[in-house]
């Protein structure tokens, strides 16, 4: 299982990265601004920077929805680093451009997604990554996990080399969830990550160990 880190702020990247534990980055037009980032050259500029702290496998938004604009922007995104993956909106545009892609051996990931349906679409044109949004489902009373465990029991059947990317992860029992029902990758923000370290009966555990060698040790 894959832990992606879903941000476009560098120290949070960097934290996640000296933690060990970080196979990725996915970003999106909204965390580009939420880090004060706009202008063709700043956004590539950033992007850079975010390929030159992580090993591989960095999402970049398109902000085109229409064919020929997409494929010239990925085209833009993929030239600034191998460790570039194009994100396309899932729309029937994005779907040309996954296959135009695919044929052109430039990974993609899929966005948008909230539906089996559109998860068939993405995996039939040869997306790399598919990211159904687990939080935002379950903001409208739709069960986002359900949805991951559906997809992946729909890749597994036919054998389809799309990998799922839960996204729009909230919190750590999202992502402990999404282990369990073998979602490929989790995309989500520091906390969710560093949440995992959180145990009461480790830091109890802890404190009794450094007392007991304390008090052996005279101090
Ligand atoms: O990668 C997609 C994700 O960033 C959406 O998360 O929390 O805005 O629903 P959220």
């Amino acid at each position: 299982m894959k832990f992606f880190i879903d941000t476009a702020n560098l120290s949070e990247i960097q934290e996640a990265y000296d933690l060990g534990v970080l196979d990725g980055v996915t970003t999106n037009p909204s965390l580009m601004a939420k880090e004060g980032i706009s202008g063709d050259e700043a956004v590539k500029a950033h992007y850079k920077a975010i390929c030159n702290i992580v090993d591989d496998k960095v999402s970049a938004e398109v902000i085109a929805t229409d064919f020929n604009g997409m494929i010239r922007e990925g085209k833009e995104l993929a030239k600034i680093d191998d460790k570039i993956v194009v994100k396309i909106p899932m729309i029937k545009e994005g779907v040309k451009a996954i296959k135009y892609f695919h044929s052109e051996g430039i990974r993609t990931n899929c966005t948008l997604v909230f539906s089996a349906g559109q998860a068939l679409l993405a995996a039939k044109a040869g997306a790399s990554y598919l990211s159904p949004f687990i939080g935002r489902l379950d903001d409208i009373s739709f069960d986002g996990l359900e949805l991951i465990q559906q997809i992946v029991h729909i890749y597994r059947t036919y054998d389809f080399q799309t990998e799922v990317l839960a996204a729009s992860i909230r919190h750590t029992m999202h992502l402990i969830k999404c282990a369990e029902i073998g979602a490929d990758v989790v995309t989500c923000p520091l906390k969710v990550i560093t949440g995992l370290l959180n145990h009461p009966l480790t830091d109890k555990g802890l404190a009794q160990f450094l007392a007991d060698h304390a008090k052996a040790a005279g101090k």
